[in-house]
């Protein structure tokens, strides 16, 4: 009888996920033709991406059906627990990859001189190659996760972080300006597992800095 109760609510939850209005949308990105990075490793990645709008949407559905009544038993705090946990990582599994699939774009250039970016990477690194040398030093870092540059707002400068799997390192309150993902799915068809770099260059051959440039919000320093 638990067995078919339980199982009537997971029903529920899915039925919730899919309805809920609060739920995650798959985003589309147009993303074919990039420098260096094929065709089919983008298709391979945005059909993973998928897979975190699911996993979130779900992990939200059953979070929200455990704490029904306002309150978690002492019964149900393990699972609790493991979807909170689980939460994080699906959750910026998800947002991370929609940020990086919208910084690249075919036909990517130089960002222009003087432009936001520019000039807060001058400001805090004193030039733009600097900037970028940093940048690809954290990317190349062991393991699997994301290089993210962050505008902290409060002070105009920008920081290069290394993000594990998807949510260990993230800086709370920083804007991330530029996101990419060196997880080995994002590149291992199209180079070898020990050419990361050639990735890296790859990427910033498809970098749309427009973009870049439309995520410091309005009226921040920087
Ligand atoms: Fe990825």
């Amino acid at each position: 009888m638990r067995t078919s109760q339980s199982s009537a609510r997971r029903t529920t939850s899915v039925v919730t996920a899919t309805t809920d209005s609060h739920a995650y949308p798959v985003r589309q990105f147009n993303l074919h033709g990039l420098e260096g990075i094929s065709d089919r490793t983008l298709e391979l990645h945005l059909k993973l991406y998928e897979g975190y709008v699911t996993q979130t949407n779900l992990l939200q559905a059953k979070i929200q059906e455990l704490f029904a009544d306002g309150e978690i038993s002492e019964d149900e705090r393990p699972a609790y627990s493991e979807l909170k946990r689980r939460l994080g990582f699906e959750y910026n599994g998800m947002v991370l990859h929609e940020l990086s699939f919208e910084n690249l774009k075919q036909g990517g250039r130089e960002p222009t001189p003087g432009s936001r970016f520019v000039t807060a990477a001058e400001s805090s690194f004193e030039s733009f190659d600097r900037w970028r040398s940093d940048f690809v030093n954290v990317g190349k870092l062991r393991g699997v996760g994301w290089a993210i540059c962050y505008l902290d707002g409060s002070n105009g400068r920008l920081s290069n972080h290394w993000v594990t799997l998807h949510e260990g390192g993230n800086i709370a309150g920083f804007k991330p300006l530029l996101v990419l993902d060196v997880w080995e799915h994002a590149y291992l068809l199209d180079c070898g597992p020990a050419e990361r770099g050639k990735y890296i260059d790859a990427f910033f051959a498809n970098v749309c800095w427009d973009c870049v440039e439309r995520r410091f919000p309005e009226g921040s320093r920087g």
